[in-house]
């Protein structure tokens, strides 16, 4: 349910993004992505209201674990000097992720109160004079910084995007197939193309 609503206003910003192909194949995907939200979060209304106290305590842990992860990954809030990053300048973001992030508090936390489930954040709190959520500021320091039982994955997904650069040709369209290939390697070998497996390097 966070993930998704999350991802309904994050993907649904880059609809409005200027990078065609990405902006037109995101409005499926933001679709589908309201349709989970729904579905998530009927499950979790369900489980507070109708649920045993097992149940109860699953969604409130598992609460625990994902909120301060949601609320991180909208990354921080937007500094002095923010419209003239090319990313902002070309469009290809097009909103900001203090924007975002209250999108979703907005969204979830008065859900969530509704049905029971207490949110991890002592500091959460609607202030109604500028009418934004005030919470918890994640540790915006070591924002970015892998931590080390997650270095094995980052090593293997920049293999992939190295590869992906390497053998997608620019000036011609990309094929789904044939970013399928680069990005998953095995699915398809189309001629000149190698698995991505091989490239996986410790
Ligand atoms: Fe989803």
């Amino acid at each position: 349910m966070l993930i998704d609503s999350l991802e309904v206003d994050r993907l649904g910003s880059l609809t409005e993004s200027s990078y065609g192909p990405y902006a037109r194949a995101l409005v499926k995907i933001v679709a589908e992505e309201g349709f989970h939200f729904r579905q998530s979060a009927d499950a979790v209304k369900t489980a507070m209201t109708q649920g045993t106290e097992q149940q109860r305590e699953a969604v409130q842990e598992s609460m625990n674990r994902w909120w301060p992860e949601v609320i991180l990954a909208y990354g921080p809030p937007e500094r002095d000097g923010e419209s003239d990053r090319p990313v902002v300048r070309w469009r290809l973001k097009t909103r900001g992720n203090e924007e975002l992030r209250q999108k979703f508090l907005q969204r979830t936390v008065p859900l969530l109160t509704e049905w029971g489930v207490s949110i991890p954040d002592p500091k959460l709190r609607f202030d109604a004079e500028s009418k934004t959520w005030d919470y918890t500021q994640p540790d915006w320091e070591n924002f970015g910084r892998i931590p080390e039982d997650r270095k094995e994955f980052t090593d293997i997904y920049k293999n992939y995007l190295r590869y992906a650069v390497q053998h997608v040709d620019r000036d011609q369209p990309i094929l789904p197939g044939r970013l399928w290939d680069a990005l998953y390697g095995t699915r398809t070998r189309l001629p000149g193309s190698i698995p991505l497996t091989e490239l996986l390097v410790s």
